[in-house]
């Protein structure tokens, strides 16, 4: 099973969702890979924004390893799952499938606990205060939900 994490820059929710992830796959022990991209080239090969790292560095995840990256085209190959955290990045990647097999690959992944109310992780990049933290509760939740559904097939 491979899971992508999609939001614009790649540097905030994203690499969060990937971290989160990755450190729920780690301690269930399965198959999975995770990885995320965006689709805004401004911060590529950037660390993650250094608030989503302290963020998550407090619940035990280092994310200082990753480097934001553009989605591209064979990104619709290589998983089988693509997460999106608004409905901009939901625009963006339906806008390059190239099939119906490639958009069904594609999820908000807050329906993951709101099924069907295509929700947003809300972008904390200009935000001040608690932003990153409730992203992190967030996607925390969702992925405790994906781990689960992964952990029955
Ligand atoms: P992200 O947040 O999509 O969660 O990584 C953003 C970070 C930077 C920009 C946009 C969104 N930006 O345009 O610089």
């Amino acid at each position: 099973m491979k899971i992508l994490m999609v939001c614009l820059g790649n540097i905030c929710r994203s690499p969060m969702a990937e971290g989160i992830m990755k450190n729920k796959v780690e301690k269930h022990d399965l198959d999975v890979e995770v990885d995320s991209a965006g689709f805004e080239a401004f911060h590529e090969g950037n660390r993650p924004d250094r608030r989503g790292m302290a963020t998550l560095k407090k619940y035990g995840i280092d994310i200082s390893n990753q480097r934001s990256r553009l989605f591209n085209l064979n990104d619709f190959n290589t998983f089988d799952h693509i997460y999106v955290m608004d409905g901009m990045n939901h625009a963006d990647v339906m806008s390059v499938a190239r099939n119906e097999d490639d958009k069904k690959k594609v999820n908000f992944i807050l329906n993951k606990i709101f099924p069907g109310e295509n929700r947003h992780v809300p972008d904390p990049y200009y935000g001040s205060g608690d932003g990153f933290e409730r992203v992190y509760e967030m996607l925390d939740k969702a992925c405790d939900v994906i781990v689960n559904e992964l952990k029955t097939k």
